[in-house]
């Protein structure tokens, strides 16, 4: 695994690669790695000749209040779980590297998408994302970029990023994995003390059972979701959204259709966790 920070570099040597045919397979990070990021690496070194992930805690996607300063920064924990799997080249660049001071210009993300869920309480965050994964795919060009379907918003905003803008490459988003007992990995379970961790198994346990009783048709989509809130909220400090939507869309949804996306955001302690299910009847 090549260490490389800065873009320039990282544009040349792919470059090379790519005369040579050789396909190039993304994951982006923020750092902070766990078995979820390692899955993407593993589904990229498979369909792929090179595997490039990068590690860069992007500014433009933290609000003012927000973790950006105490996230956590852990390269050398990180690189040592990237021995588990093959990586072929590892991307950290700079906060100037990526964002020089006389940097201008932005992607914004429709309100459809950007400020509803997770947008709704965080303004601009997705403007930020869909920036630097642009500018990230234009450094790395990859034939495939993967992504964790934990983070279903930012996948969806991603996906229609490069479809607007007509970037020649494919996105696949890849299951959430999930520790044995149900909570969806993420880098900042690191921030949860032991009784908070077993209070965040609420998120998983309430998504799973509104599945369950979907699929049964158990009741009808306003009364299963009230139900379902209630007894989160028993659980977490706070539920600060919990919604049934269109999965391609986004748009809240009324009644049971064939295909839902339940996604919810939770404080638990000061830590905000994020989740969801697909639910499809057959
Ligand atoms: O999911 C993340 O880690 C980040 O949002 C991403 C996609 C690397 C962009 O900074």
């Amino acid at each position: 695994m090549k260490m490389i920070r800065s873009p320039q570099r990282l544009q040349k040597i792919l470059g090379k690669e790519r005369l040579r045919k050789k396909t190039v397979g993304f994951v982006p990070t923020m750092g902070a790695l766990h078995e979820g990021h390692l899955s993407l690496v593993k589904a990229a070194d498979r369909e792929n000749d090179i595997t490039v992930l990068s590690i860069f805690v992007n500014p433009s996607q933290f609000g003012p209040n927000e973790d950006f300063s105490k996230y956590p920064r852990v390269l050398g924990a990180d690189k040592r779980l990237l021995r588990k799997v093959k990586v072929d080249y590892l991307f950290c660049p700079s906060v100037p590297a990526i964002y020089p001071k006389d940097h201008a210009t932005c992607v914004a993300v429709g309100a459809e998408l950007a400020e509803v869920l997770c947008g709704k309480f965080r303004p601009g965050h997705f403007q930020g994302v869909a920036t630097v994964v642009a500018k990230l795919l234009n450094i790395v060009a990859p034939s495939r970029l993967y992504l964790g379907a934990k983070d279903y918003q930012q996948a969806t905003v991603i996906r229609r990023l490069v479809n607007d803008l007509n970037m020649n490459v494919r996105v696949r988003v890849m299951p959430t994995v999930r520790e044995k007992d149900g909570l969806a990995m993420s880098s900042r379970n690191r921030y949860l003390n032991p009784e908070e961790r077993r209070r965040a198994l609420a998120l998983s346990h309430a998504l799973f059972e509104l599945r369950r009783c979907l699929l049964k048709k158990k009741g009808t989509l306003a009364s299963l979701r009230t139900q379902t809130v209630r007894k989160l909220e028993k659980a977490v400090d706070r539920v600060q959204y919990f919604e049934i939507v269109d999965p391609a869309t986004l748009a809240p949804l009324k009644k049971i259709q064939r295909k839902m996306a339940v996604l919810t955001a939770c404080f638990v302690g000061k830590t905000r966790l994020i989740d969801n299910v697909i639910i499809s009847f057959p």
